[in-house]
């Protein structure tokens, strides 16, 4: 479906191991079974995260990007122009997305929070933290939230939820592994119906 150039460009965004990038990846750029988009570009704001390996293994070119030059509005968006960026995919990315960024792609940024959004979101909220809190907490649902990025931090219109049972055996660590499941199953089926084929 679709000539290169008819193609939709994803960059990926994101901060550590890459398994939501490796797996959106695998979606997109299966030239098999094109899905009317491809992963053009990993964005990464840290030096050492596995995600540079991710996008190494799969051809996709990727592109260390610390906070002073994500923040940087020419440098930041002339990355996304080089690239023909149309959807910005946040997988696992800590940082706050600067406001030009939401305003340039109003609409078109897309992230995937592992909790059921109100909850669980905020400051600090991220990674294992999020895991160990709904554990904390004693709580018999958890899930994932994906939802648009507005300009506060984890608050924009959610697309999209998903949950899982928690049960008292569980620890941190097995609620992520049950959180990653579902990370996998919906989150690229979700960024592809939302702005590739919405209605499918
Ligand atoms: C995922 O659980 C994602 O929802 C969260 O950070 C984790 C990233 O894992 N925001 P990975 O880097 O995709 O393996």
């Amino acid at each position: 479906m679709g000539t290169e150039s008819e193609l939709k460009k994803i960059a990926i965004f994101a901060s550590g191991a890459g398994s939501n990038a490796a797996n959106i990846i695998n979606y997109f750029n299966d030239v098999e079974t094109t899905r009317g988009a491809r992963v053009a570009v990993v964005v990464c704001n840290r030096p050492q995260a596995g995600v540079y390996d991710v996008a190494k293994n799969a051809g996709v070119p990727s592109v260390f990007m610390p906070r002073t030059d994500i923040n940087n509005e020419q440098l930041m968006l002339s990355v996304l122009d080089k690239y023909d960026v149309d959807i910005i995919v946040l997988a696992g990315f800590l940082l706050q997305i600067p406001d030009f960024m939401v305003r340039a792609y109003r609409d078109k940024i897309v992230n995937i929070h592992p909790a059921l959004l109100p909850k669980f979101g905020g400051k600090g909220m991220y990674g294992s933290n999020v895991h160990r809190a709904v554990v904390e907490a004693n709580e018999h649902v958890t899930g994932i939230t994906i939802h648009h990025v507005s300009e506060h931090y984890d608050e924009g219109r959610i697309i999209f939820q998903a949950s899982t049972e928690v049960t008292p055996d569980d620890t941190a660590e097995t609620v992520e592994a049950k959180v990653h499941e579902l990370e996998y199953r919906h989150y690229p089926d979700i960024i592809h119906r939302t702005f590739i084929a919405p209605g499918n």
